[in-house]
């Protein structure tokens, strides 16, 4: 903490600094030591220039980061729409759009040509490709009268951040198993684009006795989705932007 003997005036970048750091501490707590160490080392500022500065460090580092919105995620139980009601307690998180839409199954889509089979059961794909952009990658996986389902399978598999695939090793390749509610997540980075596609994963989900699914998941607003002739709206993710890259949502509904 700054001693206040050291402090210049309210307009001081350090008493803003402290300000900030009072008040958001808990929130991106790296982020905020980054800027807490950029505003005390620069020089005295000119009158108004470090209250702008710090308002917009403020306003990044108050964004939540990808691991509250994962705890958010997986410590809120589930809305059963066709129930009416939670599942336990009240709640904030509801399902995506792809269970209220009259519980329709999640449409399937083409494997495309860089399946591996037998991929290892993991979660963090994000050290496969540590140059890309972090997306944590989450969702239920539900019946059609919307009812989770445990130890469902997920495999995952994409491009890297340029746009190329692993054929020969497993690297962002994986699988696991929802949890006992349902959930699934991975941690990983925003696929780059190739030639002829729009930016996309691709993944298989199955519930133990039933069918296999094998579909792909979008992303809002690219330039690409209404150039791809298999670009299906009803497989976009929710996205929502945080203080260190994304978290995508998406519920999965099988037979
Ligand atoms: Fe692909």
């Amino acid at each position: 903490m700054i001693p206040a003997a050291n402090l210049h005036g309210r307009n001081h970048p350090a008493f803003l600094a402290e300000q900030i750091q009072m008040l958001h501490a808990p929130v991106a707590p790296t982020l905020m030591k980054l800027s807490i160490d950029l505003l005390t080392s620069a020089p005295l500022l000119p009158n108004g220039a470090a209250t702008i500065l710090a308002f917009h460090v403020w306003r990044y580092s108050a964004m939540p980061t990808r691991r509250h919105f994962l705890i958010s995620f997986v410590t809120t139980p589930i809305v059963l729409p066709s129930l009416g009601h939670a599942a336990s307690t009240p709640v904030e998180l509801p399902l995506t759009a792809s269970c209220a839409d009259d519980h329709e199954l999640t449409p399937a889509q083409t494997e495309g040509p860089y399946f591996t089979p037998e991929s290892p059961e993991k979660q963090d794909f994000a050290s496969d490709a540590p140059g890309g952009e972090r997306l944590t990658l989450a969702g239920y996986v539900l019946t059609k009268k919307c009812q989770p389902v445990a130890k469902a399978l997920i495999e995952l598999w994409h491009a890297d951040e340029s746009g190329t695939y692993d054929n020969i090793g497993y690297k962002l390749r994986g699988h696991q198993f929802t949890d006992a509610d349902g959930k699934w997540w991975f941690e990983t980075i925003v696929p780059g684009l190739y030639p002829g596609r729009t930016r996309h994963y691709h993944v298989k989900v199955q519930r133990p006795g039933g069918n296999v699914l094998t579909t792909q998941l979008y992303f809002a607003n690219e330039p690409g989705n209404q150039r791809d002739r298999i670009f299906n709206e009803a497989l976009l993710l929710d996205i929502r932007a945080t203080s260190d890259g994304k978290f995508g949502r998406y519920d999965f509904i099988v037979a």
